[in-house]
């Protein structure tokens, strides 16, 4: 993922106006609240997580720099963050997004063939949405789950030891 992948077509100025609500900020203030005044940029990944979430699940250049003057950053230390966690996405996306994670413990525990499958049957890789706009696949690092790999994060739901057959029943569930 790179910035310079960044779509052309961004939020306008009166959309980003709408998303940056008063609530969307009390939001981002309860987490700047959590550290010292001088840390408030302590706060950006949540802060950037909400961004995604209230904007359909992708954050624009434009957002990125409102998160940036917001939590009296530099603008490119947010990019840093935005591009090196795999939680975040620079390209619009589905609605859901499935995850499947690609690092040591599930890799040996069969995620390629998840990947694999999945490509295979929804004709979808990893960092595309499916020909349908059912759901954006997306290949992440460790989940946190590696005890019981292979781990698969669906929205916000973690589902381990998974099998392609269950894969298939969560992909099938989502509406
Ligand atoms: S390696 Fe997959 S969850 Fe940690």
């Amino acid at each position: 993922m790179s910035l310079r992948t960044a779509p052309l077509s961004v939020p306008s100025e009166r959309d980003r106006e709408t998303l940056f609500t008063p609530e969307l900020r009390a939001e981002i203030d309860r987490h700047i609240a959590k550290y010292p005044a001088e840390w408030k940029q302590s706060a950006v990944m949540p802060a950037l997580t909400l961004v995604q979430e209230a904007n359909g699940g992708w954050l624009s250049r434009e957002l990125m720099d409102d998160v940036a003057a917001y939590l009296e950053m530099p603008a490119i230390a947010v990019y840093e963050v935005a591009t090196f966690y795999g939680m975040y996405d620079l390209e619009p996306t589905a609605k859901h997004k499935v995850c499947v994670c690609n690092s040591i413990s599930c890799l040996l525990s069969g995620s390629e063939d998840l990947i694999a499958h999945v490509a295979q049957k929804y004709g979808v890789k990893p960092g595309q949405t499916t020909p349908d706009g059912r759901f954006t696949f997306k290949e992440v690092e460790c989940l946190g789950a590696c005890r019981h790999a292979p781990a698969v994060l669906v929205g916000k739901t973690y589902h381990e030891k998974l099998s392609a057959q269950e894969l298939d029943k969560l992909i099938e569930g989502l509406e």
